[in-house]
C-alpha cells in the first residue's frame, strides 16, 4: 500500500475514525454493515461491562445486602454511585471499608460482579449479584470459609495481569500499547475487539486506500474455536489449565472439541454455524436440527454420522443438556455433544 503524507481535513477524518472505531459506535458502520450494526448493540456481549453509572441492576436496587459471619456488606445507591461498603462487629470496635464501585462485569444474564479500586489496585467484590434470587451471594471461585478479617472480606485483590485479563475480555479497547488503561476504554465487546483493521477500514474510505478486515467467516472450525476461545477459554487453555471437573461445561470451545461430532476441517461444527456473534436474540431448540442435520442426514450427511431411532428434533434437548452449576446460579449447555444418559456421569 503506497504512504501518503496526509493533509489536514484527512488527518480530521482519520482522527474521527479512529475514536468510532474503537468502540460502541457501531452507528458508523451502519451505512454499510446495517445488519450487524443493528443487532450487536443489544447482545449480551456488548454489554458485558458497564461502568457504575450504566449499569441498570445497580441502577435499579438502592440497597443490596449480604451477611457472613460477623462481616455485613451492603451495595448502596446514591445518585448514579454504588457503594460498596462491608462492616466487621459493632460498637466502637467496629471496622468499616466503603469505596464507589468502579465497574459492573457481567451483562447479569445470571450473575454480575464488580471491580473495586483501592489505591490504585484492584479488586474482585468478595459477593456478586445474582438474578434468580436478585440478590447478592459470594462470587464464584470465593473461598467459601469467613474471612479472617476485614481486609479479606473485601475481596480477591487481583494482580496487574488478572486485571488487564478482565477487561480485555470483556471490553474494548481496554489495553491501547499494551498496558490497562480504563479511561480509554469501550465498555463491553464492540466490533473492533473482534474485528481488526477497523480504523484502517473506515479511514480507508476517506483516502480511497480501502483496508478490508480480515474476514472471519473464513475461519475453519479450529481456527473458530480458538478465535472464540480467546474469551470463551480454548480447548487447550482448559486442557492444561483445567479446572478438570464438571465447571468446565461453561467453557464451550472445550467441551465441544471433546465431542465426537467435531471435525477441526468441517466447518459445519464451526460456533458460526450456530451462532450469529452479532446476534443473540432467544431462538427455540428446534431452529438448531437443521445444523445436526448437516451431518445427521439419510441423504446428504457426513459419511458416519448416524441417525437417531429416538427423536427427530429438538435434538439438543436430549444431546446437549443443561447443567447447573449452583455456584454460579446458572445453567450452561453442555457443548460435549453426545448421548445423554440419565444417571451417566458427566464426561469432563
Ligand atoms: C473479547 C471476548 C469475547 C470473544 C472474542 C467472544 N466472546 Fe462471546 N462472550 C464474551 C463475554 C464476556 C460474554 C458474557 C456476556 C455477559 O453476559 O456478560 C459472552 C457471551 C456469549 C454468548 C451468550 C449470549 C450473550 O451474548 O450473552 C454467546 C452465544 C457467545 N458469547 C458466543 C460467542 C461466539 C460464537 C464467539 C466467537 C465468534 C464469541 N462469543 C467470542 C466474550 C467474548
Ligand atoms: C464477538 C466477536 C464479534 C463482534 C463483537 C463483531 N463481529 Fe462481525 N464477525 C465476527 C465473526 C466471527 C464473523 C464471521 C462469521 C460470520 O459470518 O458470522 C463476523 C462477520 C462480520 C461481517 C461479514 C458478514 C458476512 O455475512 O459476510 C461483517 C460485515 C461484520 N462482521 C461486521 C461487524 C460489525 C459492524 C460489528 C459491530 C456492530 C461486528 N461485526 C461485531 C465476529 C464479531
Ligand atoms: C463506507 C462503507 C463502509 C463502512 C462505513 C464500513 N464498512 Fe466494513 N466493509 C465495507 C466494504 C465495501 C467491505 C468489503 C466487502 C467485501 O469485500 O465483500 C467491507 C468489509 C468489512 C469486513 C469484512 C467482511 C467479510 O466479508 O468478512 C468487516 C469485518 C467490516 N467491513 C467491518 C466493519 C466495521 C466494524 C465497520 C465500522 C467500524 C465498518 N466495516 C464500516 C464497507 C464499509
Ligand atoms: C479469558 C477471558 C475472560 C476473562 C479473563 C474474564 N472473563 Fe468474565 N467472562 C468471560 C466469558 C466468555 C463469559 C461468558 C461465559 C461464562 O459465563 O463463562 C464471562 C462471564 C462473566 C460473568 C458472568 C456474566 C453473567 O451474565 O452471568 C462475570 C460476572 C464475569 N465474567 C466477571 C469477570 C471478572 C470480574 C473477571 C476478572 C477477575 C473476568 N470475568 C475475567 C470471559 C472472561
Ligand atoms: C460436522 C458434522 C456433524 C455435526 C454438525 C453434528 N454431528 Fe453428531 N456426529 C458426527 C459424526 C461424524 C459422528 C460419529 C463420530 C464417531 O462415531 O466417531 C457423530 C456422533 C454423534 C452422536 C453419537 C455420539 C457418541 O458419543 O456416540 C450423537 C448423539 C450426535 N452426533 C448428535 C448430534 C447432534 C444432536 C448434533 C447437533 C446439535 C450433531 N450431532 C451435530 C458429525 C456431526
Ligand atoms: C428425546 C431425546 C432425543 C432426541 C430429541 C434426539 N435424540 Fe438422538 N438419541 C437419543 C438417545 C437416548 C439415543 C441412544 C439410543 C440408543 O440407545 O442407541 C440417541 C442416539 C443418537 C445418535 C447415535 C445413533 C447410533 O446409532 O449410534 C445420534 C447420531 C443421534 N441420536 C442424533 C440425533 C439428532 C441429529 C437428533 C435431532 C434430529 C436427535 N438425535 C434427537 C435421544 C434423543
Ligand atoms: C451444533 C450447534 C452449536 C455449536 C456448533 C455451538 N453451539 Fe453454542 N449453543 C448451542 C445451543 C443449542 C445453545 C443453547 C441455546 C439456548 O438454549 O437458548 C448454545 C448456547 C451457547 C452459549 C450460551 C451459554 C449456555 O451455556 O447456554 C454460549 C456462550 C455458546 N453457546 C458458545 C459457543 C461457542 C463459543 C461455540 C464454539 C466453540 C459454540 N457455542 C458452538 C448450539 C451450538
Amino acid at each position: 500500500m503506497r504512504s501518503v503524507r496526509p493533509r489536514l481535513p484527512i488527518l480530521i477524518a482519520l482522527c474521527v475514525a479512529v475514536s468510532a472505531a474503537s468502540g460502541q459506535h457501531a452507528a458508523k458502520c451502519a451505512d454499510c454493515h446495517r445488519q450487524q450494526a443493528t443487532s450487536q448493540p443489544s447482545t449480551g456481549m456488548a454489554h458485558a461491562l458497564q461502568s457504575a453509572a450504566s449499569s441498570p441492576i445497580l441502577g435499579s436496587h438502592s440497597k443490596l445486602a449480604f451477611h457472613q459471619g460477623p462481616f455485613a456488606y451492603t451495595i448502596e445507591r446514591q445518585g448514579d454511585q454504588s457503594i460498596y461498603r462491608v462492616t466487621s462487629g459493632s460498637g466502637p470496635a467496629a471496622e468499616e471499608f466503603s469505596v464507589p464501585i468502579s465497574w459492573s462485569f457481567g451483562l447479569g444474564a445470571a450473575g454480575q460482579t464488580y471491580l473495586l479500586n483501592r489505591d490504585g489496585r484492584w479488586y474482585e467484590s468478595r459477593v456478586s449479584f445474582y438474578k434468580d434470587t436478585d440478590s447478592l451471594d459470594l462470587t464464584v471461585g470465593a473461598r467459601p470459609e469467613v474471612p479472617s478479617s476485614l481486609n479479606e472480606a473485601i475481596g480477591r485483590e487481583l494482580s496487574k495481569k488478572g486485571a488487564e485479563e478482565c477487561f480485555n475480555c470483556h471490553a474494548t479497547g481496554a489495553l491501547p500499547g499494551g498496558v490497562l488503561n480504563t479511561d480509554k476504554l469501550t465498555a463491553g465487546v464492540q466490533c473492533a475487539r473482534c474485528h481488526e483493521q477497523t480504523e484502517a477500514h473506515l479511514a480507508g474510505f476517506e483516502t480511497a486506500s480501502v483496508v478490508i478486515p480480515p474476514k472471519l467467516g473464513r475461519m475453519s472450525s479450529e481456527e473458530t474455536a480458538d478465535f472464540c476461545g480467546q474469551c470463551h477459554r480454548t480447548w487447550a487453555t482448559i486442557a492444561i489449565q483445567g479446572p478438570h471437573n464438571i465447571t468446565n461445561v461453561r467453557f464451550q470451545p472445550y467441551r465441544l472439541v471433546n465431542s465426537r461430532c467435531y471435525d477441526a476441517a468441517d466447518a459445519r461444527i464451526r460456533c458460526t454455524t450456530c451462532h450469529d456473534p452479532h446476534n443473540d436474540a432467544p431462538r427455540a431448540l428446534a431452529s438448531f436440527d437443521k445444523q445436526c442435520q448437516a451431518c445427521h442426514s439419510a441423504t446428504k450427511g457426513k459419511p458416519g454420522a448416524k441417525l437417531c431411532k429416538v427423536g427427530k428434533s429438538e435434538c439438543a434437548s436430549c444431546h446437549m443438556p443443561k447443567v447447573e452449576i449452583k455456584e454460579a446460579h446458572n445453567k450452561f449447555t453442555d457443548h460435549w455433544i453426545r448421548i445423554a444418559r440419565a444417571g451417566d456421569p458427566i464426561p469432563h
